[in-house]
């Protein structure tokens, strides 16, 4: 395990000791296995040399480009029945967009699930799934944790976190701070089972209504956080086991704000303040890839989405024999997950770039959320190599003058591509190694995605194909030279 690991990466790293990814994606449901029963579902691929004796975590992941969604959630040892929720929640909620999602508009409506750990003890386990959905205008956020019993292997509703739902509503009606608030509404939803709880880093429970609940539209949803006294007096057994295993694991990590990165509309811009990250003085420096004049060699680069996944040792591992450098646009969440494999990728010499924290849509988010998108994927990163990543690949290549102000102020050249191998699609390898075969020119960047299996078996192929051709694979900083915060690179064509 490396030394500097941040925040959420410790505490998994710590509470789940060493890590094995499982995670894979869908495209309309084929060559699935091990998946929930419900269509679409999740590929898994398993990934060698991650795993230890004891606590593993795995992730899986759901996504697509067309229509846009992208759905992770784990998979806790153990947990067979949360895990069986939070899987089927997932499908419910993919099936539910794609099918009511209009193809061919403009503004590309997304879904994005991501997850948290919230609790996790001997007695209690939690995940809470943060749900983002733009319908192609404005985006709204829902969020709903599950709490797991190991003692008895049962998935626990919300309301039997409560004790006593009519103090609850009375220790809520006579909290809430909004003026507006219906006090007689807050009372009755506490009667009824409330939807959305957490617990604070005090063990505090904190309680949103969704907008409209309880409040005119104008109050936006409603956050009422009890006190700790009044929160002992309505909590169950389970409840004060619950808060106390959350409160152990609650962090300040920024990165945990993201689950609501959209201020109100109203909000004016702050006034751009943003210097780049500078690379942190602690930390083992990668090393430099090895010199080559892309004036004079044919070059072109090969770029990996989306991970790291457990797959990914098994692409660095190849990419070794194959002794050539790649670049990996990684997502903040994984990498926060799985920090060994991050820290593995960089000492082998490859380039880091981020992809976003959770691979949201960056052009549906206000500039303060695109800017936490980035800055918290980027710091991740150099946390855990110690080097600042110069490079970001916003997520579907969308991207405007928004994005790309920000992308400046964070010291970050936006990499899009010239040749998509569409690996997320054809899900095989002979395909994407003609593709590649076809279309790369001298100074491509070659987009796949490491977290399809089809696509880490294709890459002896690709890397093949491209020596034949007389092309030298190298770094996107090693392609482009030095590059230009902000700017937007398709190529290294020079
Ligand atoms: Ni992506």
């Amino acid at each position: 395990m490396p030394t500097a690991v941040p925040s959420r990466g410790r505490v998994l790293s710590v509470l789940l000791c060493a890590v094995l990814v499982l995670s894979g994606c869908n495209f309309g449901g084929a060559d699935d296995s091990g998946a929930p029963d419900a269509s679409p579902s999740a590929q898994q691929s398993k990934g060698a040399g991650e795993s230890s004796a004891g606590q593993e975590i795995r992730t899986r992941t759901l996504t697509s480009f067309a229509p846009r969604y992208h759905a992770t959630w784990p998979v806790v040892p153990g947990a067979d029945a949360l895990n069986q929720e939070l899987a089927d929640e997932v499908t419910r909620q993919v099936d539910a967009f794609t099918a009511e999602v209009e193809p061919g508009g403009t503004a590309a409506p997304e879904l994005n699930i991501g997850w948290r750990l919230v609790a996790q003890s001997d007695q209690v386990v939690a995940v809470r799934l943060d749900t983002y959905e733009f319908a192609g205008a404005s985006g709204a956020e829902s969020s709903r944790t599950w709490w797991f019993d190991p003692a008895t292997g049962r998935v626990l509703d919300n309301r039997e976190l409560i004790a006593d739902p009519e103090a609850l509503g009375i220790a809520l009606a006579a909290s809430v701070e909004d003026p507006d608030a219906d006090r007689s509404r807050i009372r009755r939803a506490a009667e009824e089972g409330l939807d959305d709880l957490e617990f604070t880093s005090t063990g505090a429970l904190r309680v949103r209504f969704d907008e409209y609940a309880v409040a005119p539209g104008s109050s936006g949803e409603v956050v009422v956080t009890l006190d700790t006294a009044r929160t002992e007096l309505v909590l169950s057994d389970f409840g004060r086991l619950a808060s106390a295993a959350a409160s152990s694991l609650a962090t300040d990590d920024e990165s945990q704000g993201l689950v609501t990165p959209a201020p109100p509309e109203e909000t004016p811009e702050p006034v751009e303040t943003e210097t780049p990250l500078k690379p942190e003085a602690s930390g083992s420096t990668p090393p430099e890839p090895r010199e080559v004049n892309c004036r004079k060699a044919k070059c072109v680069a090969l770029t990996f989405d989306d991970g790291p996944v457990s797959d990914t040792t098994r692409l660095l591992r190849t990419l070794r024999r194959l002794d050539v450098p790649a670049t990996f646009f990684v997502l903040g969440q994984q990498a926060a997950t799985y920090p060994e494999l991050v820290a593995k990728t960089a000492r082998a010499g490859h380039e880091i770039g981020i992809h976003t924290w959770d691979h949201k849509q960056l052009t549906s988010l206000k500039p303060p959320a695109i800017r936490q998108e980035m800055r918290s994927a980027a710091r991740e990163v150099r946390r855990i190599t110690g080097r600042a990543p110069t490079l970001v690949r916003p997520p579907y290549g969308a991207t405007d003058a928004r994005v790309q102000r920000i992308a400046r102020e964070l010291g970050l050249a936006q990499v899009l591509w010239s040749v998509d191998t569409l690996d997320w699609k054809r899900k095989a390898a002979k395909p994407v190694i003609a593709e590649v075969k076809k279309s790369t020119r001298r100074g491509s960047i070659i987009l796949m995605h490491d977290i399809h299996r089809t696509s880490v078996d294709a890459v002896p192929g690709v890397v093949k194909a491209l020596q034949a051709k007389g092309y030298t694979l190298v770094t996107v900083s090693q392609l482009l030279g030095k590059t230009k915060p902000g700017q937007k690179y398709y190529s290294g064509a020079r």
